[in-house]
């Protein structure tokens, strides 16, 4: 007989992390396998699309393995086959998608269609079931988004960036500081270190909507830091980093407290790669101690991507009907579909 438990076996290859989980009932993680490939990419300064692929086929089986080894189980334990279809880099995204139904065709189980999205904000749901009204704000190497959700199973993006993620743009200068990809963990620590001593934009700080722009923030420290050395001039790095993780968290945090003014949630959720930044989540911290919403932050070691995330989002979709056929493609730039005809 079959399990009476939700079993989930969860696939995530968006972007350079190969990772397999198994999920009991969308809250324990048995299983959850990582398979990093930042070295491949660092000599390039960011993730090569073609390079990923390739190594997601090369790890994606071994991963598998793995995650069914550690958890316990074999296929005949499993009630579904959880996968991120989108968004991300179309031909990673195939991989796993390739994977999942592989198996889910092999074993006879249904295949849950997940949004990268989705999954990032089901991070948070292990220690603490998501509570609704719920307002997210995911930030990544990808995706710079405030999520809205009055309801489970429903999501809406209210407010996402028109150029550059934020994560992307901490990888960007720290390029010019001379640290390896992915910049964001090591300009951070640095941040903590200097002073806010340069006048870096906040663009749209100020605009009467939910949106970011990060590629002038980008544009002003490039020049900065290149007008310095073409007069010899020795600029203090921490101080360098200190100004701009400033400028990025008061853009965030003043959008996301603008959102919940109008949006009212009983729960603010911080999510992705990003959200594993100190400074932004101390300010956060202090932000909305001042309200009366619940700060819940994704845990550490499930900021980054990973497919134990991808799985608790999956057991919830699934008991609201998501399910695919073998036709399932990938999709690098899906968004939610939004159900309620919303007066905006
Ligand atoms: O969610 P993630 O693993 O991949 C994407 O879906 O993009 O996020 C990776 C991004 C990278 O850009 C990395 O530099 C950034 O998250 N990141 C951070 C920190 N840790 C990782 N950015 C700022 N501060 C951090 N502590
Ligand atoms: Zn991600």
């Amino acid at each position: 007989m079959k399990n009476e438990n939700s079993l989930i076996l969860s696939f995530e290859t968006s972007c350079d992390e190969t990772s397999v989980a198994v999920i009991k009932n969308g809250k324990e993680i048995l299983s959850n396998i990582v398979a990093t490939q930042i070295k491949s990419h660092q000599r390039f300064g960011g993730v090569v699309p073609e390079v990923a692929s390739r190594h997601h086929i090369e790890q994606i089986t071994i991963c598998l393995n793995d995650a069914l080894q550690k958890a316990g189980v074999t296929y005949s334990d499993l009630t579904g086959v959880a996968i991120t279809y989108g968004p991300g880099l179309v031909g990673s995204l195939l991989v796993g998608i390739t994977a999942a139904k592989v198996v889910a065709w092999a074993h006879q189980l249904p295949l849950i269609p997940v949004n990268h999205i989705a999954g990032h904000i089901y991070a948070t749901n292990f220690d603490h079931p998501i509570e609704f009204p719920a307002l997210a704000l995911v930030v990544s190497g990808g995706h710079t988004e405030l999520v809205w959700m009055p309801k489970e199973g429903e999501f809406k993006i209210i407010g996402e960036t028109r150029d550059d993620a934020a994560g992307e743009t901490y990888d960007k200068i720290g390029r010019v500081l001379g640290i390896n990809y992915p910049a964001g963990p090591q300009v951070d620590q640095m941040a903590h270190l200097g002073h806010d001593t340069f006048a870096f934009p906040r663009a749209m700080e100020k605009n009467d909507n939910f949106d970011f722009s990060f590629s002038g923030l980008k544009s002003a420290f490039i020049n900065t830091v290149h007008h310095a050395d073409q007069i010899n001039a020795t600029l203090d790095k921490n101080d360098l980093a200190t100004s701009f993780q400033q400028a990025v968290i008061d853009v965030l945090v003043s959008k996301a407290m603008r959102a919940l003014d109008k949006y009212p949630a009983k729960e603010f959720i911080l999510a992705g790669g990003v959200a594993a930044n100190r400074g932004l989540r101390e300010r956060l911290d202090q932000e909305l101690e001042k309200r009366d919403v619940e700060f819940v932050k994704a845990p550490l070691k499930l900021c980054g991507d990973n497919a134990a995330m991808i799985g608790a989002a999956a057991e919830m979709l699934q008991r609201h009907g998501a399910k695919a056929d073998m036709s399932l493609n990938a999709n690098p730039g899906l968004e939610f579909e939004w159900a309620e005809n919303e007066e905006e």
